[in-house]
């Protein structure tokens, strides 16, 4: 019998799998979401979000209140609820290595298997090592009882920190990895609201593909916009030796339409928990694959990334009179970007970690990823506003660019601070607004006075 798409699971409820299941939930399906931590199903079945994304907890409680969404820890009710399960758990890089984890891939499957007694497609969505899609349906073939009927399909997701709701229920493009027509079927009904929108909303565009190409689109996407953001980078360090300015230079660029404006913002460079680490397992991949040499540009990416890290505590420490050790440092920003609480591979914390390491005493102030930060920074000082992470500074670092850092009034900081030396991580304050308040301003691929 063919499986119907009415019921779906979401395995992994991190960020990816909570906002699956819950926009999954606001589509009209009935939806089961997993998880192995018990803590995490506890705060979503109780309406609370164990990270900060705009707009999602509260969709999660509208869905929690149709009873159309709930959450377990039950693999057993899980494979009994659904004849579509979506996986949706991490692949963080290795420690050893620069290759993904698929410890948590692997075993989602192997808990899954053994209870699935029907006809089931399990549609992964987490981003991968091309080739995991094939050797996971090998491994769930083993595993379910019935045998025959569990089959394997991929769907990458594309989602934004930030944007997730809106990337979800309306992303730019859908891609179908299958090997049969009845998983195409299969995914077409889930997705019918996206692809045959009811309201004069343009359908979102498909792709079918196999397995391994809708496994790659997912990497080559993150890395193009890896290497985008590191090309301009890489023009700020060109720059920064030639006495020329990269902003005009980004702007010239971006009028190309060929080009485009969209991560082509030189700055201290990308973070997060998905662009640096998927870069890293694409190169790993692609060397056991003999073609190692082919993406060997996106391990450049990586160095021209980690070289701007490397740049803001160069010029902190010119501006400290050549000597970090005893300075104070304060440090705007520790989320890996803007909207987020995320702290993974951040920027930001990177910096002021390693300054942190040269002896200065460093004050962070964010808007909202203070509570992370903490937990894996304990060296690091915090306060609680700009104004107090300010206060008797040698040197201030731009190095989140939240809205509220826009509005800082330098004249009224510049009175709290003991040195009026700011350095622009970020490229988005208003050099001359800082400069005509008397302050040094200093920026990446920029000249020193404009
Ligand atoms: C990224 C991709 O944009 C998503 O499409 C993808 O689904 C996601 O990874 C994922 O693989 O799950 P995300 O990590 O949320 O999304 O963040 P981005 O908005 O892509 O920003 C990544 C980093 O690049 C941030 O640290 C940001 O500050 C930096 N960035 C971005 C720049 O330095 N310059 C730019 O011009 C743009």
């Amino acid at each position: 019998p063919l499986p119907r798409a009415r019921r779906l699971s979401v395995i992994g409820t991190g960020y990816l799998g909570a906002t699956h299941a819950v926009c999954m939930a606001a589509l009209g399906f009935e939806t089961l979401g997993l998880d192995v931590d018990a803590e995490k199903v506890a705060a979503l079945s109780a309406g609370r979000l164990p990270f900060y994304e705009p707009g999602l907890e509260d969709l999660l409680r509208d869905q929690l209140a149709t009873g159309r969404l709930r959450f377990t820890t039950s693999y057993e009710e899980a494979a009994a609820f659904a004849d579509v399960h979506f996986l949706c758990v991490g692949t963080p890089q290795r420690t050893d290595g620069p290759g993904a984890d698929l410890r948590y891939v692997d075993g989602a499957v192997q808990a899954l298997g053994p209870h699935l007694t029907r006809p089931c497609l399990l549609v992964g969505k987490s981003t991968v090592p091309v080739g995991t899609a094939a050797r996971l349906e090998a491994l769930l073939a083993q595993l379910a009882p019935a045998g025959q009927g569990a089959e394997v399909a991929w769907n990458p997701e594309f989602l934004r920190e930030g944007f997730a709701v809106q990337d979800t229920l309306r992303p730019d493009r859908l891609v179908f990895g299958v090997t049969s027509d009845r998983a195409e079927r299969l995914l077409r009904e889930v997705y019918a609201p996206l692809l045959e929108p009811a309201e004069e909303r343009e359908p979102v565009p498909l792709v079918v593909a196999d397995l391994a190409t809708a496994e790659l689109v997912k990497v080559a996407a993150n890395s193009f916009l890896a290497m985008k953001i590191s090309f301009i980078n890489a023009m700020a360090e060109v720059c920064e030796a030639a006495g020329a300015d990269v902003l005009p230079l980004a702007q010239a660029l971006s009028h190309d339409p060929r080009i485009g404006g969209r991560f082509l913002r030189p700055g201290v460079g990308f973070g997060g928990g998905c662009l640096p680490k998927d870069i890293r397992a694409f190169t790993a991949r692609a060397e056991e694959l003999g073609v190692g040499r082919a993406v060997r540009f996106l391990h450049q990416a990586d160095e021209v990334n980690l070289r701007r890290r490397d740049a803001v505590v160069g010029l902190a420490r010119e501006l400290s009179g050549g000597d970090l050790c005893g300075r104070r440092i304060a440090v705007l920003g520790a989320a890996f970007k803007p909207g987020s609480d995320d702290i993974r591979d951040s920027p930001a914390l990177a910096v002021a970690d390693l300054i942190e390491r040269e002896g200065a005493e460093v004050v962070v102030y964010d808007p909202m990823a203070m509570d992370n930060a903490r937990k894996v920074f304990p060296a690091l000082s915090f306060a609680d506003s700009v104004t107090k992470a300010a206060v008797g500074s040698d040197v201030l670092l731009h190095l989140t660019e939240w809205p509220e850092f826009e509005d800082i009034d330098p004249r009224a900081l510049g009175v709290t601070v003991a040195g009026q030396r700011i350095i622009d991580g970020r490229n988005t304050l208003d050099a001359s607004r800082w400069r005509a308040a008397g302050w040094e301003y200093r920026a990446l691929g920029r000249p020193r006075s404009g």
